[in-house]
């Protein structure tokens, strides 16, 4: 399996390219940047560890990649300010992200290939790129709430002292301001987290808004997030090339199948594997977690409208 990372230049791009390294399942991770020098300095940099991890090659270069790529993960965008939302992100955003797409479409993507957006505001772009590459939207994914997932979960775990690995909570709807923690099925080691010692709704409530907050801090701290957000690529890159099968909280265009949402692209538990985004699930969820999922819909509406209507 070929992953090209377009933004393999930046700092999410070069986290993604190191992150799959060290999961060692993809073939070939090649880095694909206008910044063609800071691409092959981070391909050069990865290769230079190869012989410890992984029979893998690292190459860069340009949208010479795509024909090639099985996987075409979109990274690169400008990124926020601190106190800047996602969906503020659009309009500095939008035409550079349609440059790519136009890019992407030029040199032809193979007809299995699966496009993953990570650039924000992500659910916007996810329902552009399916649409300008006339994909279904099976073949284009966003990263979505994955990576808030995984925030969600470390935090829970380090509240709690609990393993992370075993901590799970899920957040589902957009990766921005309205996402919606799912509390009516987070578990630890199995077991029902409300159960757990020490555990009440206040903690709670702190915890989901730090992940919330997540994405703004660590930009304050160090400028912008980059390792969480590989490691959360990796998850989906990963279940693609193994064609795992599991639930993941990504975003993909929606039907109507899952709560009624439809015409928007938002994260809900979707299986992937090497055809992309499976099936969606409608699990049965709080009345108070559904409604959520539906206002987060209606708040991402009018900027999408704005955006198609934009690049057409
Ligand atoms: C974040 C960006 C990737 O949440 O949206 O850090």
């Amino acid at each position: 399996m070929k992953v090209s990372i377009i933004g393999g230049g930046g700092l999410v791009g070069s986290c993604t390219g190191f992150a799959l390294q060290c999961g060692g399942v993809v073939r070939e991770i090649a880095m694909l940047d206008l910044n063609a020098n800071a691409a092959a300095g981070h391909a050069l940099d990865i290769m230079h560890g190869s012989p410890s991890v992984a029979d893998q090659r690292i190459t860069s270069g340009g949208y010479e990649h795509i024909p090639s790529s099985d996987v075409v993960c979109i990274t690169a965008g400008l990124r926020r300010k601190p106190d800047e939302s996602r969906l503020d992100l659009i309009n500095r955003n939008t035409d550079l992200f349609n440059g790519i797409l136009d890019e992407v479409k030029k040199a032809g993507l193979k007809s299995s290939a699966i496009v993953l957006v990570v650039s924000n505001p992500v659910d916007i772009l996810t329902f552009a790129a399916a649409k300008k590459l006339g994909l279904p939207a099976t073949q284009v994914l966003g990263l979505g709430t994955q990576l808030d997932t995984i925030r969600f979960c470390s935090l829970i775990a380090e509240q709690l002292g609990s393993a992370p690995t075993q901590t799970r909570a899920l957040i589902l709807g957009e990766h921005g301001d309205s996402m919606v923690p799912i509390w009516s099925s987070a578990t630890v080691g199995a077991l029902p987290l409300e159960k757990y010692p020490g555990w009440n709704n206040s903690l709670a409530e702190k915890i989901f808004t730090r992940t919330k907050g997540s994405g703004a801090e660590v930009i304050s701290k160090k400028g912008g997030a980059g390792f969480a957000v590989g490691i959360a690529i990796r998850d989906v890159i990963e279940a693609i090339a193994l064609d795992r099968q599991c639930i993941l909280p990504v975003s993909t265009i929606q039907d109507g199948a899952c709560y009624g949402i439809r015409d928007v692209a938002l994260s809900v538990p979707t299986i992937v594997g090497r055809s992309g985004a499976l099936q969606r699930i409608e699990m049965d969820l709080w009345p108070k977690e559904v409604q959520g999922l539906k206002a987060s819909a209606s708040a991402i509406k009018p900027t999408l409208d704005a955006v198609m209507k934009r690049i057409g």
